[in-house]
């Protein structure tokens, strides 16, 4: 398996462009099956996950084309398509299963896959079955698979015991086709949740209040097609933002929305980064002499501390001065980084949902293992300030969600190469 080898590296300096949002672009992509028309989607990030969206809508009779140079996918969902998602592609990756409101919307039936947990948590699925079995659906759950049945699905009111991300979206979708208007409440206010709005609502759709907690859907007959921006990926933006942080360098990200970042630009801010907001994007830098001193994080839903920035915000305090607490109330076991930070050098205790971080002076090079993708991140950028060599291994999880990491890094005077598994080196 590839393997990223990770120098010591001087502060980091210069721009970088951020790449669209993987995960605005997988359930938009998931969203092209509601209409027959055609669909072109600008700011694709190259990504594996994406190429598994693709993969899982061919196979469901979409036509796909991506021009990987352009950064554009045309979908054209013109022909049958089929009702059931295969268990490897849904297993392979959870977003997979925002296929299934789609799918019910259109064709009257689904058959997917339950995705089963992941390194991260258990990650249920109720809260999606309980919307679709509110808007009418029979739902009905057998050998690990979702069945999902009903002539047309009829506008209701949803609440969600929590806002999670992919219910809300999973759920929007399949309203958009739905007899009559839905309220979806308590629903989630990621700006992921926005751009899906946005898509849907340029193929004709009805959609008011996404971005708020409650989530207006009046029903329409059809979708037609649609062209739509992907938004900038604020988590790709913020793990460079923290790769200025804990290199001590001046980075600018470049194609960002600043209001996305806003809890993870308090959190730099209350460690002693410099940020700023410049006509180019959103500049961190380390000013000379000033000690980078410890935080508490709690994640949250949007507009809270993104649970997708725990691990890499992590990387930076463990060589902050004093104890910082990081508390995760997204997922149930988020902290597998944890312990290859420790291999590392790092000082962290964990207690129940918190980690307790004792700012070390300095992290050493080791062998570590990616357990997730941003895990994964997270030990790139402690290797980049480790003293010697790091050798990462599993980053196809990184490859997951992140376009050219190295090449970026590199780009602003990160050491670090890739090595497929045939040891021969790679750009
Ligand atoms: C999405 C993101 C992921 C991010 C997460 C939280 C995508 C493709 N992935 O994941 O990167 O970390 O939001 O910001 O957009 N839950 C239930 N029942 C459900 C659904 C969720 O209990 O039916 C729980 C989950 O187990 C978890 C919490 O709700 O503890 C949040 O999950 P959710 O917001 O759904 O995350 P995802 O959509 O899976």
């Amino acid at each position: 398996m590839a393997r990223f080898i990770i120098e010591n590296s001087p502060p980091l300096k210069g721009s970088v462009k951020i790449s669209g949002s993987k995960n605005a672009v997988l359930p938009i992509l998931a969203a092209s099956l509601l209409t027959e028309d055609k669909c072109v989607i600008h700011e694709v990030p190259d990504q594996s996950d994406v190429d598994t969206m693709c993969t899982l809508l061919e196979r469901l009779g979409a036509g796909i084309h991506w021009d990987k140079n352009a950064g554009i996918i045309s979908t054209a969902a013109s022909g049958k398509l089929h009702a059931e998602a295969e268990y490897e592609l849904v297993s392979k990756m959870r977003a997979s299963f925002s296929v299934m409101g789609p799918l019910l919307a259109r064709l009257g039936e689904v058959n997917v896959p339950l995705p089963g947990g992941c390194a991260i948590g258990a990650r249920p699925v109720d809260l999606h079955l309980k919307g679709f079995s509110a808007l009418g659906a029979e739902v009905v759950q057998e050998h690990g698979n979702v069945r999902a049945r009903a002539k047309k699905l009829k506008g209701a009111r949803v609440y969600l015991d929590f806002p999670s991300v992919g219910a809300t979206e999973n759920i929007m979708m399949a309203a958009v086709l739905a007899d009559g208007v839905t309220f979806l409440e308590n629903c989630a206010v990621e700006p992921e949740i926005v751009d899906l709005a946005n898509f849907l609502n340029s193929a004709g759709a009805e959609i008011r209040g996404a971005g708020t907690d409650t989530i207006k859907i009046a029903g329409v007959k059809t979708l037609s097609g649609a062209d739509h921006t992907i938004i900038p990926d604020r988590i790709e933006a913020g793990t460079y933002m923290v790769a200025a942080g804990i290199t001590r360098g001046d980075i600018t990200v470049t194609n960002v929305v600043a209001d996305h970042l806003k809890p993870l630009i308090a959190k730099l801010k209350e460690v002693n980064l410099n940020v700023s907001e410049t006509d180019a994007g959103v500049r961190v830098n380390y000013e000379e002499g000033r000690r980078i001193v410890a935080a508490d994080v709690k994640t949250l839903p949007y507009p809270g501390f993104p649970t997708d920035m725990q691990a890499q915000f992590m990387s930076l305090l463990t060589l902050a001065e004093g104890t910082s607490i990081v508390t995760e109330t997204v997922f149930e076991n988020r902290f597998m980084h944890v312990g290859e930070l420790k291999r590392m050098g790092a000082d962290i205790k964990i207690e129940s949902r918190s980690a307790v971080i004792e700012g070390v002076k300095r992290l050493t090079g080791a062998q570590v293992k990616a357990t997730d993708l941003r895990a994964g991140a997270a030990l790139v950028l402690a290797a980049l300030t480790a003293t010697g060599t790091t050798e990462l291994s599993d980053i196809y999880h990184i490859d997951r969600g992140y376009c050219e990491l190295a090449e970026k890094l590199r780009l602003l005077g990160a050491n670090i190469r890739r090595e497929e598994e045939n040891g021969e080196k790679n750009n």
